[in-house]
């Protein structure tokens, strides 16, 4: 496994690799990687000749009273674990070797960021897409891998792919949970014992929603009380948003009109966690 820090690097193992006809694939993250980011990095393996991880906690995706600091740093145990899922290089810049002094450009995906988490994390997806866009042009991949845990996020990309005519394939790839069902997460290392033993609720709630909304059967209550009622049981839980939005344009839209994704976002003591459910279609159309 070769951990390389700098973009000429990068770029000189990739040109070698293209040269010779290969396919590239490249899995962003930004560390602390768990089970989530290596079925990214084993998806790649399968369909890729060299697959390329990249870790590197980004400080403009991070508004000024988040997590940059407290964010976990480890790459040696990343480039372990990233090598145990079939990665052949990791890269793990410095802040410097991304944002060098005089940095000043950066890429506004508009209409799909203004809801949801775009709208609580100003800047967020600015920053998001602005490091996307380099780790594309700095790593050249034929295929880049990303979860569908991060539904926006998902759909930001896919946008600035098609947008800006980058020359790549965008691979989502299905969320993996807990056998309780919470998401896999970086940020559930920050959960207290108390506060894993109630995370839970989060999808259950959602599952719930998505059970009414197929069968038809949510009469006497909202999809949106279903989902706020069970989660406002739990006193630590502050929920920060709770939408239904069309899959591709996130427009907020009537529950009731297939397809929708059920979208929330709370704070569980001092972690903030995002999850989502996508319904497709009724059980009985
Ligand atoms: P990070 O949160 O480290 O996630 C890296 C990739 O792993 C993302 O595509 C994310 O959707 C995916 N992922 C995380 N948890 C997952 C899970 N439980 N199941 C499936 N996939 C999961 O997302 C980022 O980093 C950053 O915003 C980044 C795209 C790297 C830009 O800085």
């Amino acid at each position: 496994m070769q951990v390389l820090r700098t973009v000429a690097e990068v770029r000189a193992l990739v040109a070698r690799a293209r040269n010779a006809g290969r396919i590239v694939g490249l899995v962003p993250t930004m560390g602390a990687l768990h089970e989530g980011h290596q079925s990214l990095i084993r998806r790649a393996a399968a369909e890729c000749d060299l697959v390329v991880v990249s870790v590197f906690v980004n400080p403009t995706q991070f508004g000024p009273q988040e997590d940059f600091d407290r964010y976990p740093r480890n790459v040696e145990r990343d480039a372990e674990l990233a090598a145990e899922a079939g990665a052949d290089a990791v890269f793990a810049p410095g802040v410097g070797e991304m944002y060098p002094e005089g940095y000043q450009t950066y890429v506004t995906v508009e209409r799909v960021t203004a809801g949801l988490c775009g709208a609580h994390r100003p800047g967020h997806f600015r920053g998001v897409a602005t490091v996307v866009l380099k780790l594309f042009n700095i790593c050249r991949p034929h295929r880049a891998y990303f979860g569908e845990k991060d539904f926006q996020q998902l759909v930001v990309i896919r946008r600035l792919v098609s947008d800006l005519n980058v020359d790549l394939e965008v691979v989502g790839c299905e969320t993996v949970r807990e056998p309780d069902g919470l998401a896999l997460s970086s940020r559930n290392q920050y959960l207290t014992d108390e506060e894993r033993r109630v995370a839970p609720l989060i999808y259950r709630a959602l599952r719930r929603a998505a059970e009414g909304l197929r069968s038809g059967q949510l009469f006497h209550f909202s999809p949106e009380q279903i989902v706020r009622g069970a989660l406002g049981r739990e006193p630590r839980m502050k929920v920060e948003y709770v939408e239904f939005v069309d899959p591709v344009a996130l427009e907020p839209k009537d529950p009731c009109q297939l397809p929708v994704v059920i979208a929330v976002a709370v704070h569980l003591g001092q972690t903030r966690l995002i999850d989502h459910v996508i319904i497709e279609g009724r059980e009985d159309a």
